[in-house]
């Protein structure tokens, strides 16, 4: 069930580390229990940086963070208790087996015996994880690793569950386990915040997200709402290597090259003008292929990055 009054609120937080790097620029967020809220951003941005002062690892320089009106930079052992966090680093667990960790980790959060044991069993099933059970952490796959260390920070949930980049080295199979028991622990009433630079993986998991770049959140909503519209389009245009940008059309809204690859923003009326275009570039054989479909999340993701960037270009060394 879903109980009400534990928003977790982010109000005009700002960090700046001590070199004078501000990490956070009055940053402004609130997630709900139940909801899974995707904060995404590129290198640096600050968001490892802003989920290590929710859980108290770090104080803030100024601003307020409250979960369900508690103070958490007030009370940072109380951030512990009420939030579950999975790092972005490996977990510790060289020497311990994987289901010890996971038990041992839902016992120091509180849980009794017994439904620790039969809820870390249920991990180690829904993740299919059964053959490593008795395996030392030493001796685990970077990817087996990763999900021990979400099913130890899952075990015994607290009302926020903060997870960092936690698909990192997992291969596709088991990422959509994991996705669905983060969905499970969200449908249980936890507030989740995922933690991601992998664009479209957030684009499948999160109810909402917040786009955050050098400190600065620059935008958020679901990720419908962020995409460029409904009255536009994708174009994708393979170039031949060694071609340049081919001669702007009118009807291109906007473009961006990364590699042989040419996104193009076009509006959905002149689909069949953007197609003929793409055919004639095939045809003359400037380009290898296209594709036109809806637009993406990375798509804003890379507008909004990008622009940021190119609004403070000696910001990013
Ligand atoms: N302990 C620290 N001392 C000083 N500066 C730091 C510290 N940790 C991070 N920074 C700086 O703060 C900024 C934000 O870093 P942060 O780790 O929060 O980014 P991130 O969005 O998590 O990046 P990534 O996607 O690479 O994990 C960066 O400029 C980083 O160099
Ligand atoms: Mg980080």
């Amino acid at each position: 069930m879903i109980s009400s009054g534990w928003s977790l609120c982010v109000d005009d937080l700002t960090k700046v580390y001590r070199r004078g790097t501000v990490a956070n620029d009055s940053v402004c967020l609130r997630v709900e229990p139940g909801e899974v809220y995707g904060l995404l951003g590129p290198n640096g941005a600050g968001k490892s940086t802003l989920v290590k002062q929710v859980i108290g690892l770090l104080r803030p320089t100024s601003g307020r963070i409250t979960l369900g009106g508690r103070d958490l930079v007030a009370d940072p052992a109380a951030a512990r208790r009420l939030c579950s966090y999975l790092p972005q680093a490996q977990m510790p667990i060289e020497s311990l087996r994987s289901l010890e960790a996971i038990e041992l980790t839902g016992r120091i959060r509180g849980g009794g015996r017994n439904p620790v044991r039969r809820r870390a069993r249920e991990l180690l099933d829904a993740l299919d994880l059964g053959e490593w059970e008795r395996t030392t952490g030493a001796r685990l796959s970077g990817g087996v690793r990763r999900l021990v260390g979400f099913a130890m920070v899952t075990v015994w949930p607290g009302r926020v569950v903060i997870l960092d980049e936690p698909t990192n080295d997992v291969d596709p199979l088991r990422r959509r386990l994991l996705w669905d028991e983060v969905r499970r622990l969200a449908g249980d009433g936890a507030a989740i915040v995922l933690v991601t630079h992998n664009v479209l993986e957030a684009e499948k998991a999160v109810d909402r997200l917040a786009i955050i770049d050098r400190g600065r959140l620059l935008a958020e909503g679901t990720p419908s709402a962020l995409k460029d519209g409904k009255d536009r389009l994708r174009l994708q245009v393979m170039l031949r290597p060694g071609r340049e940008d081919p001669a702007p059309e009118p009807f291109v809204l906007g473009s961006v090259r990364t590699g042989h690859t040419l996104v193009a923003t076009v509006g959905s009326q002149d689909a069949g003008a953007a197609i003929a275009w793409a055919q004639r570039l095939v045809d003359v054989g400037h380009a290898e292929e296209y594709a036109l479909t809806a637009t993406t999340l990375e798509d804003a993701y890379i507008r909004l990055t990008g622009a940021a960037a190119l609004d403070d270009p000696g910001a990013r060394s």
